[in-house]
């Protein structure tokens, strides 16, 4: 469970503002802006991968076929062999930025995870159990707007894994932290990674994140995208990046990769 196969995947929207209307022709065709094009990939059942791709470039777009939100223009998504259709709420969740409900508590928030479950003990002790895994224990109470910014990103956390999703797909979830924030739901994402064992996919502009947690990287071109460069990243962890040269290295590579010239 948890193997994803994304096979000649094309996104073309048709951008409607773009075209001057004019009178009688409403239904003047639009320009039609192709942002995926042809994107042949596989993720394997397990494996952590970090997506990296220049802003705009269609990583949010992607995500949002695999996860069954949008559908593809041409080509398909197979997960498990079955063609995604559209979204499973049961088996992949979407870990969004500013995900949580404001109005419930950090308890009711992670409690939705679960609320097909009946045995109201059982539910107790998973929201618990997942509450105590990202060291929340004791803002139970609490509203979002009463935590941190790191705080709230765990809590979406918990709620996510509480589903015990056979997947998790990762947009950008550290955007907008500060750096320490930063470093430390990493390493978390990367210890429950190590715990669950689950497929995970995350979007991310941060290149030296991506370096640290994924076994494979992905680095997508500009738009219209297509895999651009793939590094397997088979290195112990915990990782790091001043001490191994060889990390180092990819980082650089992938800088220039994205057109960027790290450390000139
Ligand atoms: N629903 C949509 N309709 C029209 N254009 C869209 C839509 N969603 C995204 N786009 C455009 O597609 C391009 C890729 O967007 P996105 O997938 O969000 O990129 P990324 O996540 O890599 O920054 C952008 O130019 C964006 O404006
Ligand atoms: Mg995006």
């Amino acid at each position: 469970m948890g193997h994803v196969k994304i096979e000649n995947l094309t996104k073309e929207y048709v951008n409607r503002r773009s075209v001057k209307r004019q009178p009688g022709d409403a239904a003047r065709p639009g320009e039609i802006m192709r942002v995926l094009d042809n994107v042949n990939l596989e993720f394997q059942d397990g494996e952590m991968v970090c997506v990296l791709g220049a802003s705009g470039c269609g990583k949010s777009s992607m995500l949002r076929i695999i996860a069954g939100f949008d559908t593809p223009s041409s080509g398909r998504v197979l997960i498990d062999g079955k063609e995604v259709k559209g979204p499973s709420a049961d088996h992949i969740f979407v870990f969004q930025h500013n995900g949580l409900l404001p109005w419930m508590t950090v308890w009711q928030n992670v409690e939705l995870g679960v609320r097909h479950i009946s045995d109201e003990q059982e539910k107790r002790h998973m929201v618990f159990e997942f509450l105590d895994m990202v060291e929340l224990t004791g803002f139970e109470n609490h509203y979002p707007n009463q935590l941190s910014g790191g705080m709230q990103r765990r809590a979406e956390l918990a709620r996510a894994l509480v589903v015990n999703p056979d997947m998790l797909f990762m947009d950008e979830p550290f955007t907008g932290l500060d750096y320490l924030t930063q470093l430390r739901i990493r390493e978390e994402v990367v210890n429950i990674h190590s715990y669950i064992g689950k497929t995970m996919i995350m979007v991310t502009h941060f290149i030296e994140d991506a370096v640290i947690m994924a076994d494979r990287i992905i680095v997508m071109g500009d738009r219209p995208t297509k895999v651009k460069a793939v590094y397997e990243m088979k290195f112990e962890r915990p990782r790091n990046l001043e001490t191994n040269k060889e990390l180092a290295e990819i980082r650089d590579d992938i800088f220039l990769k994205l057109g960027v010239s790290y450390a000139v």
